[in-house]
């Protein structure tokens, strides 16, 4: 899997269906050579046959070699590559001059741990590259990590830093991943928004020369762009062309480059944080940065899709602690502020019986919480609500036959606490200068460990008798005035990177302090949608946009880079989400059945028929949950370029399938859908008991809309 040629000095990585190559001379700087399709013997590149003048060359080399137009593994800044920088340090020197050069290598089975960051698991044949570079001007060393996941076509790489010299060096937006690729000629996908209902739209433009840059500042990965992003072909389609997929196991900001270069050449680079990011490393001090992952496939967009939900499936999700997920009541569009243990006992009364299983208690019930302008920070139960305190409460939703899950906030603080009145110091905030509000509220500063020693106190002790089946972690506004009391001046641009690896310790802790608790991770919906979330959390809310017409957009795009199971879907009250135009319980269960199921209104409010609804789908969803959970994902119809969305998720063996069409306006088209059935095979319907021969199946099924506002028809197809 892992290869390294004495004599031509070749390195080669090899998965499934591909291979990454790079060469290192000892003293030399590392060269890459290829990323693709499998294949056999890979040559050192060629010397360009031009002189490519005011490209600068190295005084034991002549004009042909340039480190300017050679592909680098991992470039320095401002010694002769004009391109853009994996890193920049600032050593004695002063310059911000770098240049990495190669040192030794080791291969080893398994996978490297991060401290203090989150990463894939390793699975039994995953192989790890680490080699080692050396940048004497600053006396620098940079240890590159790649481990190839060969069954998923997947290579991560992570980088640590590590101050080798005599005096302290500052580090500059250090990249986890940086190569390049031959050709200029890709089209670039992402998924972006502009706010927390408005996220996932699907991107998909062509790049000129220049350097492009995808950036969150955020301190969080963001509604605004998620970190993953794939290069494709022109021409590529679901289930044919090349297709570069990348993502990042991290949640806060970062920088996602690629550089169409001069010569005709892409550069790729995924780093941390912002340009902000600087990092100052001691003699002999170490800085470890997040993981990146990479795959390719010339089996189009399908492809990307199955391997990457493999992956984070088997790698990245935990494990769901009954194999199953939930199926959660919660309370916040029902309730919003005002939940007492009155009413979540009308709620917990309500679906008894329906085969809801978990009743969620959302914002609300602590402090001083009776709106977003207070409370935050101060987990102890709100008395005023539950006079018996919340141990009782958790008793009385269990005797009503439900597991009791509840919402927390841990990262953010309201200036109107008692948390903030008594440390101000614990929040983000610039000396000298009005900190900005966002919902009211700031943020704390995570990198500090006793903001996380008070967490974890008030958590444990507010927590202490109580079964908590199920944690909401939410994260309901952005980092600016990223300031940290505890750091001194020259520390100050670490803070954004300090506070995640404080979330994560925090999310660790509560994972082990709670290991059988399902964990639902939200930032106003999916605004930390990502690889690093997915690590601790078992699943996602989704989108605060429940309204089905721009769900079945966000789920297609979520569905793009991350499985199923991440999405946390629930019906909500059609009249609350589709203002004017409510849409049918059928159509908006037809929508949430894409993921982790859920309702999010009153029941107690609702007439006998609509608990009979609710009590109906919840019965049906559980007959293909499973699917849902671990099936594979095809997409036949795409949302944003058909007015018909279409879709299966099918067993491995594909004796199951539920197939799912859904239009949201009126539409009178015809459309076929080709599913992958077995074509030996006949299969029932169990919803309406018609039968459908695997052959005429796979030659076309077509859809026909019926003009109606909405439409949705599903199929779930059992082998006979
Ligand atoms: C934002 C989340 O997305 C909502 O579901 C809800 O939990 C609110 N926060 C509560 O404040």
């Amino acid at each position: 899997m892992i290869t390294y040629n004495k004599r031509t000095h070749i390195f080669r990585l090899e998965t499934e269906h591909t291979t990454y190559a790079f060469r290192a001379l000892r003293g030399k700087r590392a060269e890459h050579l290829y990323y693709g399709k499998k294949c056999g013997r890979i040559l050192p590149m060629p010397q360009l046959p031009l002189n490519y003048g005011f490209s600068p060359n190295d005084a034991d080399t002549d004009f042909l070699h340039s480190h300017d137009f050679t592909f680098a593994e991992y470039p320095g800044y401002g010694a002769g590559d004009f391109r853009s920088p994996a890193v920049r340090i600032l050593g004695k020197s002063g310059t911000g001059v770098t240049d990495f050069r190669f040192v030794g290598h080791r291969i080893y089975d398994g996978r490297p741990v991060l401290e203090g960051l989150p990463f894939p698991r390793g699975t039994t044949d995953c192989q790890t590259l680490e080699i080692c570079l050396k940048d004497s001007l600053n006396g620098c060393k940079a240890f590159l990590s790649y481990t190839v996941y060969p069954a998923f076509d997947i290579i991560t790489r992570s980088v640590t830093l590590e101050n080798a010299g005599r005096s302290a060096i500052t580090v500059e937006q250090p990249a986890s991943l940086s190569f390049e690729l031959p050709g200029r000629d890709y089209e670039q996908i992402t998924l972006a928004g502009s706010y927390h209902t408005d996220r996932f739209n699907l991107e998909r433009h062509p790049l000129g020369q220049g350097t492009h840059r995808m950036i969150s500042r955020r301190g969080a990965s963001g509604h605004q762009l998620n970190p993953f992003f794939a290069l494709v072909s022109p021409e590529t389609e679901e289930k044919t062309g090349d297709v570069y997929a990348f993502n990042f196991v991290y949640s806060g900001g970062f920088t996602n480059t690629v550089e169409i270069t001069p010569h005709g050449a892409t550069r790729v680079q995924i780093a941390a944080d912002d340009e902000n990011f600087a990092w100052l490393l001691e003699k002999g001090e170490k800085l470890t940065l997040p993981e990146a992952v990479m795959l390719y496939t010339n089996r189009g967009l399908g492809e990307m899709r199955h391997q990457m939900h493999a992956f984070i499936d088997t790698c990245i999700l935990p494990p769901l602690p009954e194999g199953t997920a939930p199926l959660v009541l919660n309370t916040w569009e029902g309730t919003w502020f005002s939940i007492d243990e009155e009413k979540l006992l009308h709620y917990a009364d309500a679906a008894k019986g329906t085969g809801i299983d978990t009743l969620v208690m959302d914002d609300g019930w602590f402090g001083a919480r009776i709106g977003d302008d207070a409370g935050l920070g101060d987990w102890f139960v709100n008395r005023n609500k539950f006079p018996e305190g919340l141990a009782h409460t958790v008793r009385c939703v269990k005797e009503r036959g439900l597991k009791f899950g509840i919402w927390i906030e841990p990262e953010m603080v309201n200036p109107d606490s008692d948390l903030y009145r008594a440390h101000p110091e614990y929040a983000l905030t610039v000396p000298g200068k009005e900190p900005a509000l966002s919902r009211k509220q700031l943020v704390l500063d995570m990198g500090n460990t006793a903001v996380i020693d008070y967490l974890k106190k008030s958590l444990s002790e507010t927590f202490a008798g109580c079964d908590i089946a199920y944690f909401k972690w939410d994260f309901n506004r952005h980092i600016c005035d990223a300031y940290s009391h505890v750091l001194p001046a020259k520390r100050q641009r670490e803070t954004k990177f300090r506070f995640m690896r404080g979330t994560y310790a925090l999310l660790d802790w509560l994972r082990k302090t709670w290991p059988n608790a399902i964990l639902e991770t939200c930032s106003g919906g999916g605004g930390r949608y990502d690889l690093g979330m997915m690590v601790y959390g078992h699943q996602i809310w989704t989108s605060d946009n429940t309204n089905p017409g721009d769900r079945i957009r966000i789920q297609s795009a979520s569905l793009l880079a991350y499985p199923a199971r991440t999405m946390s879907c629930h019906v909500a009250n059609g009249e609350n989400v589709c203002e004017g135009n409510p849409r049918t319980m059928r159509f908006r269960y037809a929508v949430a059945a894409a993921g982790a199921l859920g309702y999010e209104f009153n029941l107690a409010l609702c007439s006998d028929e609509v608990v009979k609804t609710v009590k109906a789908q919840v019965a049906e969803y559980k007959t293909y949950a499973h699917l849902m959970q671990s099936g594979r994902y095809d997409e036949y119809l795409s949302p944003f370029t058909s007015p018909l969305y279409a879709y299966a998720y099918l067993s491995d063996d594909r004796r199951e399938i539920l197939l799912t069409a859904l239009a949201d306006k009126a539409d009178t088209g015809r459309y076929t859908v080709y599913p992958d059935a077995d074509e030996r095979l006949s299969y029932r319907d169990t919803l309406s008991g018609k039968v459908y021969n695997g052959k005429e199946l796979r030659r076309g099924l077509t859809l026909c809309p019926d003009g109606k506002d909405e439409w949705s028809m599903m199929l779930h197809l059992m082998a006979v």
